[in-house]
């Protein structure tokens, strides 16, 4: 089974490669009403709507050096074993919306893997802010790139930051969740 956050990386690079300057994530986890929802929202190019009619389909990328894209439609494979689905709203020239949703307990759900890791390393994509947002039922921590980059300036990737940032993530997720979403 693939990690979600091993997904998250696929459909993040993809917000990156379409240029935006902000990615926002939101984990919301709810086990009373039994959901995980993943929602990754960026202001990049967008989609026109030929190639969002398409791109769901496992043989449609806009690269060159590989015939096949799966990012997506592996996400959407993973959402639909458990009773979920992926939802893509795009918008040429606006940017781009990506919603998972699945249930919390199914059996095949993959682990959520380690999301503190995969949000600081998307934190060396020079270009682009992130905004990170841990619901669990309904209490809610949110983490802005922009707020410490006004406190140690615009270059994140120094490793006594990174090592902090990553603490201070981990420290507020757990405070959140008491390590409850797995
Ligand atoms: N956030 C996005 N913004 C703009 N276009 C996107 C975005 N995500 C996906 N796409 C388009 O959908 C295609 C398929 O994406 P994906 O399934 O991840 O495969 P791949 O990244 O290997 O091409 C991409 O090649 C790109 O054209
Ligand atoms: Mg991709």
């Amino acid at each position: 089974m693939r990690e979600l956050s091993l997904h998250l990386i696929d459909i993040i690079q993809n917000s990156v490669v379409a240029g935006a300057t902000l990615i926002e994530i939101e984990l919301d986890a709810n086990t009373i009403e039994n959901y995980l929802k993943i929602t990754i929202k960026d202001n990049g190019c967008g989609m026109d709507e030929e190639t969002l009619k398409k791109v769901k389909d496992p043989f449609v990328t806009s690269r060159k050096t590989r015939k096949v894209g799966l990012g997506l439609s592996l996400f959407e494979a993973a959402c639909q074993r458990c009773d979920g689905y992926l939802e893509i709203s795009s918008e040429k020239g606006n940017g781009t919306t990506v919603t998972a949703f699945m249930k919390f307990n199914h059996i095949d759900r993959s682990p959520v893997g380690n999301i503190v890791d995969t949000i600081v390393s998307s934190l060396l994509n020079e270009n682009t802010d992130i905004v990170y947002r841990h619901i669990f039922n309904g209490e809610s921590f949110e983490f802005d790139s922009r707020e410490i980059k006004k406190i140690v300036g615009d270059d994140l990737s120094d490793p006594e930051i990174l090592c902090w940032t990553k603490e201070y993530i981990a420290e507020n997720i757990e405070n959140i969740d008491g390590g409850a979403i797995k």
